[in-house]
Formats: C-alpha cells, structure tokens, sequence
C-alpha cells in the first residue's frame, strides 16, 4: 500500500504535493519521491526515509514548477532504498511513474523489457510501467499509457508524465484507489480524500479500468478503450481527520474492513489454484532442504502468536511435522532445543518486535533456519532472516492487529502449500489452493453481516468477564479474539480449550456470563454442543459461531452467527472476522479509546 499524488495548475507545485503525501502517509512511510516538470525538464528527487528526509533533499530546490507528481511509499518489491523510491524514470529519462498496488506479471515484463534493451535501476516491480510506457511512445503520452494497459496484470494506481508534455498527467486505476480533484484551472490526483482537501472538495472517484488524462482544459475521464465518459462530482462531506480513516470512525474499523484486499493482495500472484502449487519469491527452500526439516518452532509474540498457533494445527496436520508453539518471551530463555534440522517460524506484523527479533537470534546461533512471515520490507526480521514471506496487509494503524492476523494466517496456509510440495506429501493441495482462492469474497460475506455485531456487543459490553471457548483450530481463533476484547475493551476476556472448562474455568460463569463458542470444526461439533450445554446450564449467555448449516447448535445457544462455509481447515480466515468486530463495537460501546488503548503500543522494541 502506498500513496500517490498529482498537481497541474498554477501553484508552485512542490508544496502541493509534499502537503498530499503527508497527508497519505498513513499508507506507507518508508520512502518517498517528486518529479515536476520545469523549463528545464523533468526532474525526480526522491529518498528513503520518512517525508522529512525528501523535504531535506529538495530544500527550495524545484520551486518554480507547477506540474508534478508524488508517491509515499509501503515497500512490497524491493527494500526501501532511495533508488527504490518512486517516482520511477524510463531509461531515457524522458517519462516518470508512481505506482500503488502490484504488478503480479513485472517479471516476465521485466525479462521480456530488459531482452528489448531496456535497464532496469530498481528492483521494484513499478519500474517495468516507465519502462512500458517508453517502449509504446510514439509521440502521445495517453495513448503510450493507454497501449501499456492490456499487458499489466495486477491491481495499480498510476500517475505518469513526460517531459515533452509540460502540461499532462496520466492516471489509471484499476483495484487500487485514486481519485481526481477539481479545482479551479487546477487539478489534482491522489490515493485518498485527505490529500485534496485543503484545495477541493469536489472529485470524480476513479472506477476499475478508468483513465483520467489532465492538462489545462480540465480533467478528461476515459475507459480503457479511450471513450470519453461522463463522470459524476463526488463532493466530499467529512473532515480531514474523518477522511483519513475513509469515512469510518476509528482506523481499526477501516482496517476490518480492507481485510478482503489484504487477503487478496497476499495471495495474488502466488496461488495457482488449479494446481495447488506456489510461487512465493523470497522463500528458497529446495526441495531436498525442505524434506530435511524434522520440526518447526514458531517465533513470535502476541497477535502474531496466534497466527502461529493455526500453523501447529494447520501444518502437523497436513505436514505431519511437529510445530512447537511458544511466546518468544519465554523461549528465548528456556534453552529451546533446536537444531540444523528445525525451521525457526518467525511471524511478526513490525519486525521489529524486542522479543521475537531476540528468539530469531537464539534460534540462529543453535542452527535453525529462518523463515519470516512479516509485514515490513526491509525491517530487522526480514533482513535477518534466511527466507521471507511478506504479507500485504499494508500499514496497520490501530494498536490491535486485524487485517495483519489474517494475512498471517494465510501466509501459513501459502507456506503449507509450499512446504508440502517441496516435500512431496500433497495430496491435498489443489483443494486447499482452489478453497484458498475463495477465502477473500467469505470475509466480505461476513462483513455484511456488520450491524448484528452491533446488536450483539451492546449484549457484551455491560459486563466485566467473556469466555471464548473452541477446541482444535477454533480454540486458535478464540485466543486472538479474547485478546482482541481484551486489548481494545478492557473486560477480562478468556480463551479456553473448550474440554478445560470443567477443570476451572467454569467456576467463573454466573447469570448472564458472556461466552463466545465457536463451533467450526466439523469433527468436534458434538463436543461443542455438550461445552454449551455446560456453560448454559450455568447461567451464561452464549453466542455461538457455527458454519451455515449446522442447525443442532441453534438448539444450545442463546444466538448463533452463520459463516459461510468452507473448507474446515481455512476456517479461521473467516471466524476470526465476527470477534474482531464484536471487540470493535463492545470497545465504542464502552467507550475506550479504540486505536491507542491504554497502556499498549503497536511495536514493542524492548524487552
Ligand atoms: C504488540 C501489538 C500486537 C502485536 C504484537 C507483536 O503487542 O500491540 O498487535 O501482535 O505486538 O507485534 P509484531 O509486530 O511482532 O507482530
């Protein structure tokens, strides 16, 4: 996820879009770059680092122009370095491009560009668009974009110029947001609402596959095949501080909410779901070091523990390899016995997490092998670790984590899939691939469900205890969701493997004791229904998360939610989404202070 802005009009340009970007910064922050054009041509000036650092760069320089482009960036290709900073030039120099998404297909383009002559200087998978747009220019800047198109596969939001076009910009969209803003003899272009604000709060959204080609007469929006289309004024309603959260109230809700595209944008490019098999870059495993591992210890802390813990569940029982699950906390000093013949689990949304960096660490110098899961390229994890699996949540803003727990949990299936063919032992693949595929369009059938979460919270929210109960692959969920309650809340909430109840836990359910029973897991369902029955016959008050279909479990609880059903092992892609939800409107009901709860914080960089 990155942030893209544009300016044409009669401004200095400089400041437009140095005030836009940091303004997108929420979504992305590790490097940024300008290019204007002037009477002395296109220039690009762009550096690793938060905005300040490019502020320094440019210190007054390029003040005269009035035509330019900008990008923030969230690093996905290619760590964050000043030349991996957008804007990005053609060999020419003559064209410059800033991108957010991702472009699945770069690498054949790239082979294919670079057999045609052209040098790359990144290694962003951005930089083949300059290369594209160069190689289709006869002269039109639109119409070498327009060419380009058809051969990119992907989600992007694009803006080019060039420099023998002094008064154009290029947008495209397609599966990544931009918008147009209209001025007066003035236009502009960004990823989001809050950068246009100061100048308009008048904009035509951009559709999939629509064009917006801007110069002096105004803002022209075509569809792909060039046709001029009429577009209605969107006039933005909201404050700045409401649109920079896209119109929700908290950025947790909109983090929720983006869980369908960051499932999306974590498995694309890597799932072939008709094969079951996996192409994920930056994990090098051969398929003899794969068969060599004779156990997996997981690396990790909180939220991102949890998502480790549906990897012992999911992986010893496709990968029959034993996954020892731990908190790094604890590891670290526990004299873990592991070897050249462990595969050290590392998961972390930051990479940068105290403990966990200190787990990596111990896990290394007693021979492991090292393979990240994390949200940040380029950070401590990453460049520590021997094989890395991005997930492509995008920056997560809110102390709890949500859209980054689910691309986790599906970089744990995307790694089963992967270690089990290296392996030789899966049988199961193409299923779960195909079922996979399907996860992101579950999560959005769920979240339409949005308002009983609601309904169902305010049932929550007066009382002081919750219990989350599960057995298997539910029990995993529950714990993120009673530490989502937790976290964000403050109830004492409790996860508990449901067949422990009775030897504790059960003591604590009084009448009306909230209790959260997932009932996922197809073998267990039986068993459920009689943890039901025994919190029941106490008093609580119970919600039970079933798969559609299951009718016997109406009978038990007090309330029941429906998830789509899908395959059983996948489940929790899906069941994790009504907690979430559920921790979200208990927490606004109570009124916490929902993104920055007390006493936590989103990267904890000391012991
Ligand atoms: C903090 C955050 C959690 C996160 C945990 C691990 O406690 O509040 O949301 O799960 O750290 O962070 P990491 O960045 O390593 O995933």
């Amino acid at each position: 996820m990155c942030g893209i802005v544009g300016y044409l009009g009669h401004r200095q340009a400089v400041p437009v879009l140095l005030q836009g970007l940091e303004r997108l910064e929420y979504r992305g922050y590790d490097s940024a770059g300008i290019a204007v054009i002037d009477s002395s041509g296109l220039k690009i000036t762009k550096s690793a680092g938060r905005l300040t650092e490019l502020k320094a760069r440019l210190n007054g320089h390029l003040d005269g122009a009035t035509l330019g482009i900008g990008h923030t960036r969230w690093a996905t290709h290619g760590r964050p370095t000043d030349t991996n900073a957008h804007p990005h030039p053609d060999c020419s120099g003559r064209f410059a491009v800033v991108h957010n998404g991702i472009i699945e297909n770069y690498q054949e383009l790239r082979q294919w560009l670079k057999a045609e002559g052209h040098t790359f200087l990144s290694e962003t998978d951005t930089e083949v668009l300059a290369h594209l747009v160069e190689h289709y220019y006869r002269g039109d800047l639109l119409q070498a974009v327009m060419a380009m198109l058809p051969h990119v596969k992907g989600s992007y939001a694009v803006a080019v110029i060039g420099k023998d076009h002094p008064r154009e910009i290029v947008g495209v969209r397609y599966d990544s947001p931009l918008i147009v803003g209209l001025g007066r003899e003035e236009t502009f272009l960004a990823s989001d609402i809050p950068a246009l604000l100061p100048y308009t709060k008048n904009t035509y959204i951009l559709d999939n596959g629509e064009v917006a080609y801007l110069s002096p007469e105004g803002p022209r929006i075509l569809d792909g095949t060039g046709h001029l289309k009429q577009k209605q004024v969107f006039h933005v309603s909201w404050d700045l501080e409401a649109a920079e959260k896209g119109g929700y109230p908290h950025f947790m809700l909109k983090e929720i909410h983006e869980q369908p595209r960051a499932l999306r944008d974590t498995l694309a490019g890597r799932l072939d779901p008709a094969s079951g098999r996996v192409k994920l870059d930056g994990v090098r495993l051969t398929p003899e070091e794969a068969k060599a591992i004779r156990k997996v210890a997981l690396i990790a802390c909180g939220t991102a523990s949890y998502a480790g813990m549906v990897a012992k569940y999911v992986w010893e029982k496709l990968l029959r390899l034993p996954v020892e699950f731990d908190v790094a906390s604890e590891l670290r000093y526990r004299q873990p016995l592991m070897d050249e013949g462990t595969l050290g689990l590392v998961i972390s949304q930051s990479g940068e997490t105290a403990d966990t960096l200190a787990g990596l660490r111990e896990a290394r110098r007693l021979g492991a092998r090292i393979l990240a899961v994390t949200n940040v390229v380029g950070s401590s994890v990453a460049r520590e670790a021997d094989d890395v699996l991005y997930t492509w949540a995008g920056p997560e803003i809110a102390v709890a984590s949500t859209k980054a727990y689910l691309t986790q949990v599906a970089a744990v299936y995307l790694l089963a899939l992967y270690l089990g063919t290296a392996r030789g032992e899966a049988p199961w693949a193409a299923e779960l691939a195909r079922e996979l595929s399907v996860t992101p369009s579950k999560v959005e059938e769920v979240l339409a469900l949005e308002d009983r979460f609601r309904e169902l919270a305010a049932r929550i929210a007066p009382h002081e205890h919750a219990f989350f109960l599960g057995r298997g692959l539910d029990y995993a969920v529950a714990l993120e969701g009673a530490l989502k309650l937790k976290e964000i809340s403050y109830l004492h909430a409790e996860a508990c493997p449901a067949g422990e109840l009775k030897h504790g836990p059960l003591a604590l359910i009084e009448d009306g004791t909230p209790v959260v029973a997932l009932v996922t897991q197809e073998e267990l369902v039986e068993k459920m229904l009689s943890n039901i029955r025994e919190v029941k016959a106490r008093g609580a008050w119970v919600l039970a998360l079933a798969l559609e279909g299951n009718r016997a479990v109406a009978a038990e609880a007090d309330c029941v939610l429906y998830l789509p059903r899908l395959h059983n092992l996948l489940t929790p892609l899906v069941s994790v989404v009504p907690l979430q939800l559920l921790a979200y409107y208990t927490a606004a009901a109570r009124g916490c202070s929902v993104d920055k709860p007390r006493n936590l914080a989103k990267s904890v960089t000391v012991e």
